[in-house]
């Protein structure tokens, strides 16, 4: 079992950041949190009361909103003021709304502050886009998930057939470039790779690949660790 207490995975949509950050989570024992699955409920909630276009009427909703994640047998279930939302957040009209929403600081700033009071004595496994930079800069392993953009648009792509969703290669492909650009050159947090996070490509590697390799690097540092 390894004393780390935190780990932070940040990357591109599609990179397999909740795939791989739930296996660690299950291998080691630690709480998984799906930080992208809060900025989608706030979203959902925006888009649901009709203030998308409205800056000061997002935010004052979602200084109100009481955003949950339920831990229950290694799936997270999302609600939103007692709603739940767990699958209505993975709709499109949701992702193609999310980058906007995520980029106004003071809705980062209330999701920044529940994200970090789950830190807990059991160890937390965070992803998202943040997480090594500003949420958990001092997390105890700090990971970079890449993925070239065709290998990430066609696991998109399956996991939107397997819905049912009407969607193609290119149509896949143009959305995560757009949505990528938003997450990265926004003015508050973008996403970028801290100096110290190792960077993992996944493009040729299996699931089970990237999760032993990350859990050499978790198991190699055990004698770094700093002091809990
Ligand atoms: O990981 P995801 O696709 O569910 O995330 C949805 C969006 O939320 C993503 O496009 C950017 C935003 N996000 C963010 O800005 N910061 C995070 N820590 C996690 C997600």
């Amino acid at each position: 079992m390894s004393n780390f207490k935190i780990i932070a995975i940040d990357g591109p949509s599609g990179s397999g950041k909740s795939t791989i950050a739930k296996k660690i989570a299950e291998r080691y024992g630690y709480l998984y949190v799906d930080t992208g699955a809060m900025y989608r409920a706030v979203t959902y909630e925006i888009l649901k009361k009709n203030v998308i276009n409205d800056i000061e009427k997002m935010i004052s909703l979602v200084a109100d909103l009481d955003v949950e994640l339920k831990f229950e047998n290694g799936l997270t279930r999302v609600f939103v003021n007692r709603e739940e939302v767990t699958d209505a957040i993975r709709s499109s009209r949701v992702t193609e709304r999310v980058s906007e929403v995520s980029a106004i600081s003071e809705i980062r700033e209330k999701l920044v502050d529940l994200q970090r009071g789950y830190a807990n004595q059991q160890g937390l496994v965070l992803e998202g886009r943040d997480i090594t930079t500003v949420v958990f800069p001092n997390a105890d392993l700090k990971i970079f998930l890449t993925a070239s953009i065709d290998e990430r648009a066609s696991r998109r792509l399956l996991e939107l057939l397997a819905k049912e969703e009407d969607v193609d290669f290119e149509f896949v492909k143009k959305s995560l470039i757009e949505r990528d650009r938003k997450d990265s050159t926004r003015e508050i947090s973008p996403l970028k790779k801290a100096g110290d996070a190792i960077e993992v490509d996944t493009t040729n590697l299996s699931i089970e690949g990237v999760v032993d390799k990350i859990s050499l690097l978790i198991e190699s540092n055990i004698e770094n660790l700093k002091p809990s």
